[in-house]
């Protein structure tokens, strides 16, 4: 690959601005100093900009708790977006929302670039369970836990045996979803007869919300959490 396109596509560098660094030394490969932005380097060359090594990443994969009010799109015409929440250290990767939460949905939702990743934990048929934390504007009865546990028939889908949990507070249930239809969790309830007055996404599969996250804040997943990942989608 071209040393300009190598820069650009593992550094949130314009082939511009590598250029200028190269002419004014501050780029290395192998030790040495780069001469031209189209010298070739190879997957196993070291390359430093400004005596720091830059490595192509392949896929990243960040966890926001993402706030209300913004959207679970790359762009939108209207609204911000969770993309618009990202500093410009992650711009040049392109990222993309796992799977979508309504615009008044806090909580758990991976950005990835990585298209697998993303169909293997929307895919219905890997039954990856979703955890949901939502306020009730009545009180939750026994009845429901069962009739969750039985599925749902709606118009346009079935929803599959899911979970729920009463609070303590049983104004406050949890819920565990396994596909992720369109206001699915705010169907089911009202199919009970209960609307859902706050809902926030606390773990998919296995991996949970890191509740140090204030609302909009982001981080990549360490590496507990990617094995946990890889687990849970199995790729
Ligand atoms: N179910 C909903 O109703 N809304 C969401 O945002 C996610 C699941």
């Amino acid at each position: 690959m071209r040393l300009d396109k190598y820069i650009s596509s593992c550094t949130p560098l314009s082939r511009k601005d590598v250029k200028k660094l190269i002419k004014d030394g501050a780029v290395t490969v192998d030790g040495a100093a780069a001469k031209a932005p189209d010298d070739k380097v190879g997957e196993n060359c070291l390359v430093t900009v400004n005596g720091k090594p830059v490595t192509l990443k392949k896929s990243v994969c960040l966890m926001l708790n993402k706030p209300a009010g913004v959207v679970s799109a790359v762009s939108d015409r209207d609204y911000k977006t969770v993309i618009d929440l990202i500093g410009e250290e992650y711009s040049y990767l392109d990222l993309f929302p796992i799977g979508r939460l309504d615009i008044d949905t806090e909580g758990l939702l991976l950005l990835t670039n990585d298209g697998a990743l993303s169909h293997a934990l929307t895919s219905p048929s890997k039954n990856v369970y979703k955890t949901y934390f939502a306020r009730l504007d009545k009180e939750a009865e026994e009845e429901d836990i069962a009739a969750f546990a039985e599925g749902m028939e709606f118009k346009d889908f079935t929803a599959k045996s899911a979970v729920l949990e009463i609070c303590e507070n049983r104004k406050e249930v949890i819920i565990k979803i396994a596909e992720g239809k369109y206001h699915q969790v705010k169907r089911m309830c009202a199919k009970r007869g209960k609307n859902v007055v706050y809902l926030k996404r606390i773990a998919i599969g296995s991996l949970a919300l890191d509740l140090g996250l204030a609302p909009g804040q982001y981080r990549e997943l360490n590496q507990e959490e990617e094995e946990l990942l890889k687990n849970i989608s199995g790729i």
